[in-house]
Order: C-alpha cells, then sequence, then structure tokens
C-alpha cells in the first residue's frame, strides 16, 4: 500500500490531523491498536479551548459541538468555604466549551467514515521504518496478516505508551520529566452538576474538582493516593469525600447517585525533544503529558495537530520544507507554557505529602493574591482559554 501520510493512532490527535488533511486533499491512512468502541470508552478531557473549537470547524466536524456543547464564560476556585470566580470572557473575551473528548473523537470518526478515509483497527506490531531516509514505511499485522504501507511522511500519534516516540533514538531525544506523589479519582454520574461553572477546590483534605459533560451528567474528580485502586473507592465513600473538599453551602447542594465509570489517573509532567526525527513527526501524549488540572491535555495535542498540519499542507501545495522543518520548534514553544500553567496550577490546588505549614501558607497566599488581583487573574484566564496558535 501507498499513502502520503501513515498516522499511527485513532485517538484525537490522529483523527483530527486525518480529517484536516483530507479537507486538503491529501490522503492518509490510521492504524489504531484498539477498536472503535474500545476509544470511545475512554472517559478524558471535558473542556475544549477556542483553538480546537476552530480546528473542528475547519475539519468538518462542529456542527453537534457547536448544538450540544456548553460554553462556559468562567470558572470557580475554592479554598476550605471561601470561593471565589474568575470570570474568562471577561478578562480575555473568550469562553471556553464544555465538550467531552469522547464526543470529539466520535464526531471526527463518523466524518473520516463518510468520506471514505481508512482506518485500521485493533493492529498488533506496528514498526516505522527509515524515518530518517527519504523512503519511510510502516509494518504491522492486521486479522494476523502482515502489511506494509510505504509513505512520505509518518505521524506518531500514538500517545504517551505508543511506539512512535521510542523510535527515535536515544542519542536525539532529550526527556524531561515530573511524576506528581498523588493520582485523580474521577466519576461520572448521571445526576445535574452541581453547579454551573466548574468548581476547582484546595481543600485540607486534597483537591477536588467538580466537572460535567452536560446537564444531566456530572464529572467529579478528588485526589487520591497513589496506592488507591478503584475498588477501595465506593460510590459513598467518593461522595462523602467530595462533600468534605468543597465549602459546605456548595456540598449541600450536591445530588449524587450511582457511578456509572469510575477510575484513577496518575499525574504527570512530561516533555520529549525534539518533536520530530527526519520524516516522523510526534502529536500530542505521544510526546507530552500535562498533569489534567486546567484542561491542557487534549487542547495541547490539537494545537500540535495544527502546527503539524499548516506544515504539511504548505509542503504539499507549495513545496516549501519551511513549516514542517519550523514543526518541533513552534509545538514546543507552546507545550511548555502549557506544562507550566498545569503544574503551576496543580501546585497551587493539591495537598502534596511533603508540604510544611510554610507551603501551605504559600498556597493560601498565592490563592488569596488570585482572588483580588485583576492582573493575575487575567493571567491564569489567558492560559486557561488556551495561548494563542
Ligand atoms: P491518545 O488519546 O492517547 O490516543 C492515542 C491512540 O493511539 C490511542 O487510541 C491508542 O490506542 C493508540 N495507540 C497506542 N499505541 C499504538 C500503537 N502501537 N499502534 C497503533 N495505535 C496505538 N486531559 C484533559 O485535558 N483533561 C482530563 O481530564 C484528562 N483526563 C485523562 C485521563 C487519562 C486516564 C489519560 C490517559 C489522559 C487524560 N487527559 C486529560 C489527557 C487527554 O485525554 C490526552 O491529552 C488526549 O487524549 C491526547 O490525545 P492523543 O490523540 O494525543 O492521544
Ligand atoms: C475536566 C478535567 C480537567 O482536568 C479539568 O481541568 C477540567 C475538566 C473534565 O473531565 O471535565
Amino acid at each position: 500500500m501507498k499513502t502520503r501520510i501513515v498516522i499511527i493512532g485513532g485517538g484525537p490527535s490522529g483523527l483530527l490531523l486525518s480529517q484536516l488533511l483530507h479537507r486538503r486533499g491529501i490522503d492518509s491512512i490510521v492504524l489504531e491498536r484498539k477498536t472503535k468502541d474500545y476509544v470511545l470508552s475512554r472517559i478524558r478531557a471535558g473542556v475544549l479551548e477556542r483553538g480546537i473549537v476552530k480546528l473542528m470547524e475547519e475539519a468538518g466536524c462542529a456542527d453537534r459541538l457547536h448544538a450540544e456543547g456548553i460554553p462556559h464564560d468562567g470558572t470557580l476556585v475554592s479554598y476550605g468555604d471561601e470561593m471565589f470566580r474568575v470570570d474568562f470572557t471577561e478578562l480575555t473575551g473568550t469562553p471556553v466549551m464544555v465538550y467531552g473528548q469522547t464526543e470529539v473523537t466520535r464526531d471526527l470518526y463518523e466524518a473520516r467514515e463518510k468520506a471514505g478515509g481508512r482506518i485500521d483497527f485493533e493492529v498488533e506490531d506496528v514498526q516505522i521504518h527509515g524515518a530518517d531516509s527519504d523512503a519511510p514505511y510502516v509494518t504491522y499485522t492486521v486479522g494476523g496478516e502482515a502489511q506494509r504501507i510505504d509513505c512520505d511522511f509518518i505521524a506518531g500519534c500514538d500517545g504517551f505508551h505508543g511506539v512512535s516516540r521510542q523510535t527515535i533514538p536515544l542519542s536525539v531525544r532529550t526527556e524531561y520529566e515530573k511524576v506528581y506523589p498523588f493520582g485523580w479519582l474521577g466519576i461520572l454520574s448521571e445526576t445535574p452538576p452541581v453547579s454551573e461553572e466548574l468548581i476547582y477546590a484546595n481543600s485540607s483534605r486534597g483537591f477536588a474538582l467538580c466537572s460535567m459533560r452536560n446537564p444531566q451528567l456530572s464529572r467529579y474528580y478528588i485526589q487520591c493516593s497513589l496506592s488507591d485502586s478503584v475498588n477501595d473507592w465506593t460510590d459513598d465513600a467518593f461522595w462523602q469525600e467530595l462533600k468534605r473538599r468543597i465549602p459546605s453551602d456548595v456540598a449541600d447542594k450536591l445530588v449524587t447517585g450511582p457511578s456509572i465509570e469510575k477510575s484513577i489517573a496518575p499525574l504527570r509532567s512530561f516533555v520529549t525533544e525534539p518533536m520530530r526525527w527526519g520524516r516522523l513527526f510526534l502529536c500530542g501524549d505521544a510526546a507530552h503529558i500535562v498533569p489534567p488540572t486546567g484542561a491542557k491535555g487534549l487542547n495541547t495535542a490539537a494545537s500540535d495537530v495544527h502546527y503539524l498540519h499548516e506544515g504539511l499542507c504548505q509542503f504539499y501545495e507549495t513545496g516549501s520544507n519551511e513549516g514542517i522543518d519550523r514543526y518541533s520548534e513552534k509545538a514546543l514553544s507552546r507545550v511548555w507554557k502549557a506544562e507550566r500553567f498545569s503544574w503551576w496550577f496543580s501546585s497551587l490546588l493539591h495537598r502534596y505529602p511533603d508540604q510544611s505549614p510554610f507551603d501551605l501558607k504559600m498556597q493560601i497566599a498565592e490563592l488569596e493574591f488570585l482572588r483580588s488581583n485583576k492582573a493575575a487573574q487575567k493571567a491564569m484566564a489567558e492560559n486557561y482559554v488556551g495561548l494563542p496558535y
């Protein structure tokens, strides 16, 4: 087989890239290790920046997003029983959109299918060959049959545990990592959200987040220990703990119910540099991970897709290498700012095992500064709604 771009990974990065390229007449083949249902069952991000909304529009996939997504003009931040609001629209002119990653992925799959785009599911043993040559190709097996695709370029959109990053020799790549000493336990429940806007909560018992997917579907998270497993937490224990971490007047209004999904995610900051090796480009979680505080994971994956898509279009439409040559540098410049924001927002809101009384005072001072200072709020809001591409 032959195609212009082989895209490894059928998550949001791979699908969005494939659909955007298709709109500009550039063909690609997507290889996904899991089934479509499996990919769609992963509950992940919930807040979209304007940048990804615009990319979904450009991809011709934004109708449902505009019909069902909920624009949010601000967010609430609480500490103990205190709570304040940061107004994104007033401070930056831009709201964010609450619309789940699952829905983004569903819309992209639908568009790829409608366009007759090729996605091979349940592929195994994907291997990248000749990425540093002029004739790269990818081999894999599917349904027990060996396959080979020759291509111009390879997009590694295969997440943190994929093969693409590992294909880049260790002598070429540098990895930066910070592992946090806690995780997030998240549940999805068919209950009305406790608040119209998200609440990011700092409490003496640890972080909590009240989020949502729609007016009848809530998403809540609490900071948990890395040694906890989902089975340690009954629904009842989760609700009790959540109530202790949010202001009591909010807790009194919380509607609880059975969870329909429950999972634990570890928190990590990670970046690999460069994001390009020859004809292989890394996109999204394959190249970087942020702790989820601030919802930058999916949004940063989308900005990579934007830069790569622009570079590839420029290459095919004008013959210029400039966009692809500058891809890694441009993407990383924005990635590091998202890393900084996610690290800062995580540090502001979580309880760390080794936190001293001084450190706790610093957290409260910073929260009170944010509460009272418009310039600090503006800096936070600009990062939250997404820095420009
Ligand atoms: P992925 O979504 O990881 O997609 C990669 C795809 O590649 C997967 O479908 C995988 O099956 C496939 N793949 C992997 N290896 C291979 C292979 N060898 N061959 C073929 N296919 C392969 N972000 C937020 O903003 N908020 C959140 O609340 C949030 N929660 C998260 C919870 C968890 C448990 C995780 C893991 C991430 C979370 N994120 C969150 C981050 C966000 O979901 C990711 O940033 C986003 O999914 C990145 O998209 P991606 O397409 O780059 O990678
Ligand atoms: C969600 C997750 C986040 O990490 C975040 O900062 C906001 C919302 C969510 O899943 O709804």
